[in-house]
């Protein structure tokens, strides 16, 4: 086509009247209490969500429990020819590394996961157990990729006897893929048990804490609830690998090393170094919960080993060690001091109850094992403790054959909350996002536990974090605040994944050993939660271009405290619209904020994309009256809040 009547057309439709769409606000007719825990997070340790992410420890493999002793740890070239490592008791039924040195000095290295990130000028706090030391000094020094000495202590004087030796080393480079490298100087031998690492600056500078930086990408999102720990580590590949709260408490070097599920579990993610050491055990999620100010929702094992793995079933007569671990918790969680685990709790440094109201009873369960198994739970846990609010599971899929099984069941024995999970396509989610419209009002409540667009497809390693997901995840948003008298609460799933260590996408929010990126889907569900508001107002959406297309949407809510109406419009198609918004039984509109957000998808980078490519345009807006004209770019998400005078 010539320059010219291509110019021509584009002026022409630059002439056009952009397709018109209006929204009507019922302001003066506030429906249903939002549940302030209405948008949280799941989290679970896939992708090394904690060994490697949120729990800071800097060593893998720190004690040498590994079924392979000697995993993450490697003698460097240069000190091959003069050192021995030889895996031995620790004389407490765990291992040790004996470390001998024919020269004048050898050494063992750790990786760390996938490398250590270390920040210029920070802290880092080493310790180690050493014992049968006749080398007469152990040199610790932080190493980068090229050999450099990145930070190094010396600890000098070293024993016989189990001694903890400590040291704190300053980085003086960023580096994301450093090494640990312990020395032994003067020809001899130690034996070291407990190595570790960790930055000095954790989450609210706790000793052995959580990684900063990724708790506070967590606090950003002020997420309402947190549901933890897992997914599919909670019910194991087989029984004997699942999730055991109590084994997670208490001193971290006796909680017992455990298999990761995921692991192995992804054919073509292999991660074999992938392990839980339970440094982020249950009071460490409980912890986390009171941070963020966020209600805990654990998930416990209810004897069933993973559908997808083994199916392992706990016999119905021997359920009971599975149904006391839950009462247990409950006691752990909310038991007065004087209480057997209550007292627990307060032992480990936390006297006051940690509000515990709901309980996930097994993950993604099916099938009539599953009916009999929660039945079970129900009647032993709602006789001590009806105070809380159980859940239900509805298995892996949001509409199948074992999700219309269980829904009536669930409904029959009266769980307070069904579990749905969907993995979908971005059209699933923009079909869908009426899908609660119709629920039955009067049953169990809806927890949305797990939810993501998949851009190619569940469980394929080139999905990626498009825009495109997040904006039909924004799409879906809208229809389960429009419904949140029943939709309580729903959450993202996976939450965190390791750049170079991963088995799922998509994700939240990813990192690597320096750096948290957060993603489209993650300002998604940061604009929703930090706009949430009290009561859900009534919106009718219309126009020829919302019937035609089916591809836009809107919610409404009212922040009782700041007075302000909150309008979230989608217009998920490809042209910009305008919008007329009415604000029904207003009389007066005060100034407010307008946040638009969008992207473009084009060149996001393959296959695990942490793209953060979401525009965020955010702006004051004061419109002159109560019915108003905005423009809704193609492919966006925005947010409207005004206060408003009735
Ligand atoms: O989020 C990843 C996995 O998806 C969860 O572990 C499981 O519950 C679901 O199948």
């Amino acid at each position: 086509m010539k320059k010219f009547a291509v110019l021509v057309l584009l002026l022409a439709a630059a002439a056009l009247p952009l397709p018109a769409v209006t929204v009507t606000v019922a302001v003066d007719r506030p429906g249903a209490a939002i549940n302030p825990a209405m948008w949280g997070v799941f989290f679970e340790d896939i992708n090394f969500g904690a060994d490697g992410g949120l729990y800071a420890e800097l060593v893998k493999n720190p004690s040498f429990e590994f079924p392979q002793p000697l995993m993450g740890w490697t003698v460097p070239a240069e000190s091959g020819a003069v050192t021995t490592l030889t895996v031995k008791s620790d004389d407490n039924g765990g291992h040790c590394l004996r470390v001998e040195v024919a020269g004048p000095a050898g050494a063992v290295e750790n990786e760390g996961f996938r490398g250590i990130g270390l920040h210029a000028g920070e802290s880092y706090d080493f310790s180690v157990r050493v014992r049968h030391a006749t080398a007469a000094a152990l040199r610790v020094d932080l190493v980068g990729p090229s050999g450099a000495v990145l930070g190094s202590a010396r600890l000098a004087g070293l024993g016989e006897a189990w001694t903890q030796r400590t040291a704190t080393l300053v980085a003086w480079q960023t580096e994301g893929g450093a090494r640990l490298r312990l020395t032994l100087e003067g020809a001899g031998a130690a034996e070291l048990d407990r190595v570790s690492l960790f930055p000095h600056r954790t989450w609210k500078q706790r000793p052995r804490g959580l990684r900063a930086d990724m708790v506070q990408a967590l606090a950003d999102l002020g997420p309402g609830f947190v549901r933890f720990p897992g997914g599919c580590i909670v019910e194991g590949s087989v029984l004997d690998r699942r999730y055991q709260w109590k084994k997670t408490i208490g001193p971290v070097e006796d909680r017992a090393l455990l298999f990761n599920r995921w692991n192995a579990e992804i054919k073509l993610r292999p991660t074999p170094d992938y392990f839980q050491t339970f440094g982020l055990g249950f009071y460490e999620y409980f912890i986390l919960c009171e941070d963020l100010g966020a209600a805990p929702l654990p998930i416990l094992n209810c004897g069933m080993a993973c559908q997808f793995n083994s199916k392992e079933l706990a016999p119905l007569d021997g359920l009971n060690p599975y149904i006391q671990d839950a009462l247990d918790l409950i006691e752990f969680a909310n038991g007065p001091v004087t209480s057997p685990w209550g007292a627990r709790r307060a032992e480990l440094g936390h006297p006051a109850p940690f509000q515990l109201t709901m309980l996930g009873v097994g993950n993604e369960q099916w099938g009539p094992q599953y009916i009999e198994r929660f039945a079970r739970f129900a009647t032993a846990l709602r006789a001590k403790h009806p105070e809380i609010a159980l859940i239900g599971a509805a298995g892996p899929e949001p509409a199948d054959e074992r999700f219309k099984f269980l829904w009536p069941k669930l409904s029959e024995l009266k769980a307070d909350f069904i579990d749905e999970h969907c993995y979908a396509a971005p059209d699933w989610f923009l079909d869908n996002a009426h899908r609660y419209d119709a629920y039955d009002r009067s049953g169990p409540k809806v927890f949305m536990g797990e939810y993501a667009a998949q851009s190619v497809a569940v469980v394929s390693p080139q999905n990626r974090n498009t825009w495109l997901c997040a904006l039909s995840e924004a799409a879906y948003m809208t229809g389960l605040e429009r419904n949140a008298d029943v939709v309580r609460m729903a959450s993202y799933a996976p939450l965190f994944a390791h750049v170079d260590a991963w088995q799922w996408t998509p994700n939240l929010i990813w990192v690597d050993n320096l750096h948290v990126m957060p993603t489209p889907s993650y300002r998604v569900q940061r604009l929703f939660a930090r706009n949430r508001g009290d009561r859900v107002l009534p919106v009718a959406l219309s126009g020829a271009n919302v019937e035609e297309t089916r591809r836009f949407y809107a919610s409404s809510t009212f922040d009782d405290a700041a007075g302000e109406a909150i309008v979230k419009l989608v217009n998920a198609t490809a042209a910009p619209a305008t919008c007329t918004v009415e604000l029904a039984g207003v009389r007066r509109v005060f100034r407010g904020r307008l946040t638009t957000l969008r992207a473009d998808d084009t060149g996001a980078p393959l296959p695990c994309a942490p793209v953060d490519n979401a525009v965020l345009h955010e702006a004051e807006f004061a419109p002159a009256g109560p019915k108003f004209e905005i423009v809704l770019p193609a492919g966006s998400l925005s947010v409207v809040r005004l206060g408003v005078g009735r």
